[in-house]
């Protein structure tokens, strides 16, 4: 395979002159008047999911050699590569599957395709325990009895089931509850505990390694909990949705769904850590989550990159991050049950390509991730909006809008919709005849996503859609986007701190960590 870092292509300095010539002083409101079609020639059907990025800073010849950065980068020969099941995790040795995980089963693909062979084990595995664990989640929602169903995860084995399980809310069957307990800090897991009974909840340990330390304190307090409540029958309380089925048995946990060292964390909710969003919305219903997503991946694998939706948006991102210098994009999603799905994407971009050195380690001489953001609309419009409008930095949004909703509350539907496509309006067209504080610049950039419906398919194309967007980014940058050795040196530390904060040695600490300590100590 062959990848070369953007910056060491032909097309990077040709981009450097497209800006200083046409893209720093680029006017969206001339754009328009200039071009009938600037609408259709920036907008991109995806399956499920519509965008239209004609609000963007970017015309089509930049958007041209964009393309060829991403050609001249081998954008191609590293998606295939990843189809392909090749370790492109280059620091961990790792293929990077969880695009497998959504995959049909051999016999039921549609069309052939050579390269899935060479993981046809791995896609059999992947379909056995899948409908090992939607038989689990069958015999959950049977289960009158069981009427909380909390997991205890954190990251990946949290974002992604508690950002699913929130957004399809009416589709979530009635008479069970859901909680997620994430946090070391023992007020949530107390929180939740003080809701629930012994007899009537499950416990799911969502750790990808079991190893993580506040998913093991929650675990253990949870167990611990359940012992003093008189609570015998761990089997039929507790699962565990892990890679690590050695250590589940050891911490007593006999029912587990597995998952593989191919998935990454915050790639897993399409995998065992999705248990809670099947027992949610049911085994159809986390198929059809899964079919979303696959139509996403084929459409990111085979359409060409000029009309490829995850591309399109990837070299949108490599644009203003490196070329207009854009630090942060703000993520709006006009539908209230998206509400972790901010969170979601900042592990998502953030942990996958918050990097400063490329894949063999050598420092990145621009930009790459850029910081994520945001509340669903409206919401976001009465607290930070205004920055966005009249603040000094430029902040790329990107809105998500429903077409129908799933109420039939009047008047509630049309105001959210005239809402997020005012704020869209507003960001480009500014308000140039007032002055002082009541002038807007304009010319703020927007991408604007639209979906028919907030469905188990259509939310599983627009998270599958961030994956890809997020993978094109990385690829270009030269990064590897499936490690996160970044959050290493915290874990360390912690454990060194945790034993001083015991003893109260602060010997060879510096001096504000030592200070700190004994403030929390007195
Ligand atoms: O510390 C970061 C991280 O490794 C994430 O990548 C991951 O999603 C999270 O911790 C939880 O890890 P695990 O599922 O192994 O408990």
């Amino acid at each position: 395979m062959n990848r070369v870092r953007c910056d060491q292509t032909p097309a990077w300095g040709a981009l450097k002159s497209i800006y200083l010539a046409s893209g720093k002083g680029f006017d969206l409101r001339t754009a328009f008047a200039a071009d009938a079609d600037r609408f259709k020639t920036f907008s991109q059907a995806a399956p499920h999911v519509f965008a239209d990025l004609s609000k963007n800073l970017l015309d089509a010849q930049a958007e041209q050699v964009l393309l060829d950065l991403a050609r001249q980068s081998g954008l191609e020969q590293h998606r295939d590569a990843m189809f392909a099941g090749d370790k492109i995790n280059n620091t961990e040795n790792r293929a990077v599957m969880h695009w497998l995980l959504r995959n049909p089963p051999l016999a039921q693909m549609q069309k052939a395709r050579p390269a899935i062979d060479s993981v046809a084990n791995e896609l059999a595995a992947v379909h056995t325990t899948l409908e090992a664990m939607l038989a689990y989640a069958t015999a959950v929602r049977a289960d009158q009895q069981i009427t909380d169903v909390v997991n205890i995860g954190i990251g990946g084995s949290d974002l992604g089931p508690q950002m699913a399980v929130l957004a399809l809310d009416e589709f979530v069957m009635p008479g069970k509850r859901f909680h997620f307990v994430s946090n070391v800090d023992g007020h949530e897991l107390a929180s939740v505990l003080r809701k629930v009974k012994v007899d009537s909840t499950l416990f799911l340990i969502a750790s990808k390694t079991f190893t993580t330390i506040e998913t093991m304190t929650n675990a253990n307090s949870a167990k611990a909990w359940f012992a003093a409540q008189g609570g015998t029958d761990v089997a039929r309380h507790f699962a565990a949705l892990t890679t690590n089925v050695v250590a589940a048995k050891a911490f007593g946990i006999s029912t587990t769904f597995g998952f593989w060292d191919w998935v990454g964390g915050r790639y897993s909710v399409w995998s065992a850590i999705g248990l809670p969003l099947a027992i949610a919305i049911g085994a159809a219903g986390f198929k059809a989550f899964l079919a979303g997503a696959h139509d996403m991946d084929e459409h990111f694998r085979t359409a060409p990159l000029a009309q490829n939706l995850p591309v399109r948006l990837g070299l949108l991102d490599v644009w203003y991050r490196n070329f207009h210098g854009f630090t942060s994009r703000s993520v709006a999603p006009y539908h209230s049950a998206l509400k972790r799905y901010p969170a979601y994407l900042q592990q998502l971009e953030m942990e996958s390509n918050g990097k400063s050195v490329d894949a063999s380690g050598q420092a990145l001489p621009f930009g790459s991730s850029p910081a994520l953001w945001g509340e669903p609309g409206t919401n976001g419009q009465h607290a930070y909006f205004q920055m966005l409008h009249q603040g000094t930095d430029v902040v790329p949004v990107e809105f998500v809008a429903v077409k129908k909703p799933k109420h039939s509350l009047p008047g509630h539907h049309t105001l959210l919709l005239a809402n997020v496509l005012a704020q869209a309006q507003a960001l480009m067209l500014g308000k140039a005849d007032a002055g002082g504080h009541k002038h807007f610049a304009g010319n703020r950039p927007s991408s604007f996503l639209v979906l028919d419906e907030l469905t188990p398919a259509s939310l599983g194309a627009l998270i599958a859609l961030q994956e890809h967007r997020v993978f094109v980014s990385g690829s270009l940058w030269g990064i590897n986007s499936f490690d996160q050795w970044g959050v290493e040196l915290g874990k360390v530390l912690a454990k060194d701190v945790e034993a001083r904060l015991g003893s109260g040695e602060v010997a060879g600490l510096d001096g504000s960590t030592a200070g700190l300590l004994a403030k929390l100590r007195s």
